[in-house]
């Protein structure tokens, strides 16, 4: 070998750079590999570690503006159940009702005095206090538990009626959707009221949760039977603003 017919210092020098190089190759391989990785799965809107940090920040913003909301002494909110299910309700078959972002558990205390058998949920810890206040001072049982949309555990074929009722969740997110209809009972209904309106160009990614355009809707739970939509210029029955306002009652087959 070439190696051995060197000076010894010389020798030493080739074996080092022949040590050295690949080396410095494998480690300048691992930072662009760690670099480049940090950037696809923080930085980029689309990565899947940036999306779910982007996901708990702004679930954390919304969480302390509903627990300041559902703290003040006098809410702006309105506090009757919604109209569009009081009106609705009655003509359901009655059973397991799930109240999705139930907020001061208006409606889940509603149903529960109607006589379904209702479970709640809602990020704002402050919203839920208030539902459990509610239902305890009407003698009604209702179980309401803190929990992220997303994240929620909704079975599957396991509500006879599932509110969606000014329900800020992402419903452009085909998987959370499907975990939604998934479970609902066959023969059970889907009730949703929202304001038709989009806050950021549809094309932005990942879309405001909550934003929904006109028409979509029905589209979104085209594979349920659409038992009523209308979409009307309306007074929003949360914060009592005039807007487009979408009502959907949908009917899993
Ligand atoms: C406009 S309020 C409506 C509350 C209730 N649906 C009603 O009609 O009275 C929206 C509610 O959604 C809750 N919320 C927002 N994002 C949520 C999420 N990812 N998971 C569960 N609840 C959420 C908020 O805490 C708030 O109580």
């Amino acid at each position: 070998m070439l190696v051995s017919g060197l000076h010894p210092s010389e020798r030493q020098t080739v074996t080092k750079r022949r040590l050295i190089r690949p080396a410095a190759w494998v480690a300048a391989v691992l930072c662009f590999a760690a670099v480049a990785g940090f950037a696809v799965l923080f930085l980029g809107q689309r990565g899947y570690l940036g999306q779910r940090l982007a996901h708990r920040i702004q679930l954390e913003i919304t969480r302390r503006q509903f627990d300041r909301l559902y703290s003040l002494p006098n809410p702006p909110f309105l506090q009757q159940p919604n109209e569009f299910l009081t009106r609705t309700a009655s003509s359901l078959q009655k059973g397991a009702a799930l109240v999705v972002a139930c907020g001061q558990g208006r409606n889940a205390v509603y149903l529960a005095q109607e006589g379904w058998d209702v479970t709640a949920f809602d990020i704002s810890e402050k919203g839920l206090e208030i539902a459990r206040r509610t239902a305890q001072r009407d003698g009604v049982p209702l179980n309401a538990i803190e929990a992220d949309a997303t994240e929620f555990d909704y079975g599957t074929d396991r509500w006879d009626l599932l509110l969606l009722v000014y329900a800020p969740i992402p419903y452009d997110d085909a998987g959370l959707l499907q975990r939604i209809k998934a479970s609902v009972k066959p023969g059970g209904h889907v009730l949703v009221e929202m304001p038709i309106e989009m806050h950021q160009p549809p094309e932005r990614r990942p879309r405001i949760p909550g934003d929904l355009m006109p028409g979509e809707l029905p589209e979104l739970f085209r594979d349920f039977e659409i038992v009523s939509y209308s979409e009307t210029l309306d007074v929003s029955d949360f914060y009592g603003e005039r807007k487009l306002i979408g009502r959907l009652l949908a009917r899993r087959r």
